[in-house]
C-alpha cells in the first residue's frame, strides 16, 4: 500500500498496526525521532484547517523531518499545471505528501501521479486520518473488545459519515449513522463500500433517520458540524431546520449507556450539532480525541514511509 487515499484503503491488520503505534507515540512521543531525518513532508491545503495541520507538522518534526506548510493558492496548480505534473514534482523533493482538499478525485489523481505516499487530510467524500484518531481514542475507553457495543453517529451524511461507516466496517462493529435522509443522507456508494466490507468483518451497518433509535444503547455517541466546508452558504437556514432534530442533547445522551462517551472530530458549534452541556461535560472525550490526530498521523507516516500497510483484502 503506497497511498491513504481514503479510508477503505486500509485492511483491519493495518488500523490495528497504525493503533497500536499511535499508542506508543502518545506515551513516547520521540521513540521514532530519525524516521524522517533530513526528510521533508509536503502538506498542501485548499481548505482552513487547525488539528490536521498543526498534528501533520507536529507529528514531521517529532519524527525528526521537516514539514512544508502550502497554501492552495499557493502552487502553480492556481495557473493551470496539471495535477499530475504537480505529483511528479513534488514526489522529487518530499518523503511523503498530504494533500486537504474539495475533490476526492484530485486527492485520487495525485496518488496514481506520484511516487511518494499521498495521504488524504479530508475530502468533499472522507476523513480518514480523523477516524484513526477516533479509534485509538475508543480503544483507550472500551479497550479492544467491543461486541454488543453500538457506535452511533448522528447528523449530516456528509465525509465525516462515510469515514465512520467504513472505519466501522474495518474495524468489525456495530455501526450506526443517523441522518434526516434524501439529500443529508450519506452517499450510496459510502454505504454500499461499507456493506461490502461488513460482509467480510462481520460488522453490523445501519443507516437510519430517528436520531433516539440511532442513540439507544450507543456506547459512542458522534456527531460533526452540520455546514461542512465548501457547502453552500444559501443553504445553511434549510439544512440547520432539517438537522434540528439531530443535535446531540442531554435528553438524547440520556438514551445511550450507562458508560457511553461523546465524540466529535471538530470544530464544533455549540448549540447546534452538540449542547455545550455535552461537549463541555464528563462524558465528552474530545481533548484526547483531538491529541491523537497527532500520534495517529505519526504512525501512519511512520509505515506508511517504511511500506510496512498491506493494503486492504475486501
Ligand atoms: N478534525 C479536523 O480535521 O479538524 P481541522 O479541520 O481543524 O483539521
Ligand atoms: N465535515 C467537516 C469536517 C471538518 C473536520 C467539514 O468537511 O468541514
Amino acid at each position: 500500500m503506497k497511498d491513504l487515499l481514503r479510508t477503505s484503503d486500509l485492511s483491519t491488520a493495518d488500523v490495528e498496526l497504525l493503533l497500536d503505534t499511535a499508542a506508543e507515540f502518545a506515551i513516547k512521543p520521540f521513540l521514532a525521532k530519525t524516521a524522517l531525518a533530513n526528510r521533508t513532508v509536503a502538506i498542501y491545503m485548499t481548505k482552513p484547517s487547525t488539528r490536521t495541520r498543526l498534528a501533520s507538522e507536529t507529528a514531521v518534526a517529532h519524527l525528526g523531518g521537516t514539514p512544508i506548510f502550502i497554501r492552495g493558492d499557493e502552487l502553480q496548480i492556481g495557473r493551470g499545471e496539471t495535477i499530475a505534473d504537480t505529483a511528479r514534482i513534488i514526489s522529487g523533493y518530499a518523503a511523503a505528501l498530504i494533500i486537504r482538499t474539495f475533490k476526492q478525485s484530485d486527492v485520487d489523481e495525485l496518488g496514481i501521479n506520484s511516487t511518494i505516499p499521498v495521504i488524504n487530510g479530508l475530502t468533499d467524500e472522507d476523513h480518514p486520518t480523523q477516524l484513526l484518531a477516533d479509534w485509538v481514542t475508543i480503544r483507550e475507553v472500551f479497550g479492544k473488545n467491543i461486541s454488543g457495543r453500538k457506535f452511533t453517529y448522528v447528523g449530516d451524511g456528509n465525509n465525516m459519515a462515510h469515514a465512520w461507516l467504513t472505519m466501522g466496517a474495518i474495524m468489525g462493529a456495530h455501526v450506526v449513522v443517523a441522518t434526516p435522509g434524501g439529500r443529508y443522507a450519506p452517499s450510496e456508494s459510502a454505504i454500499n463500500q461499507a456493506l461490502s466490507i461488513a460482509s467480510k468483518t462481520n460488522a453490523k451497518i445501519e443507516i437510519l433517520t430517528d436520531p433516539e433509535a440511532a442513540a439507544k444503547d450507543a456506547s459512542v455517541l458522534y456527531t460533526d458540524v452540520w455546514m461542512s466546508m465548501g457547502d453552500p452558504e444559501i443553504e445553511r437556514a434549510e439544512k440547520l431546520k432539517a438537522l434540528a432534530p439531530f443535535s446531540v442533547t442531554p435528553r438524547l445522551m440520556e438514551l445511550t449507556t450507562k458508560d457511553s462517551i461523546f465524540m466529535h472530530c471538530l470544530p464544533a458549534h455549540r448549540g447546534e450539532e452538540v449542547a455545550p452541556e455535552v461537549i463541555d461535560g464528563e462524558r465528552s472525550v474530545i481533548w484526547r480525541e483531538a491529541f491523537h490526530r497527532r500520534t495517529t498521523i505519526q504512525a501512519l507516516l511512520y509505515h506508511l514511509v517504511r511500506g510496512e500497510l498491506s493494503g486492504n483484502t475486501y
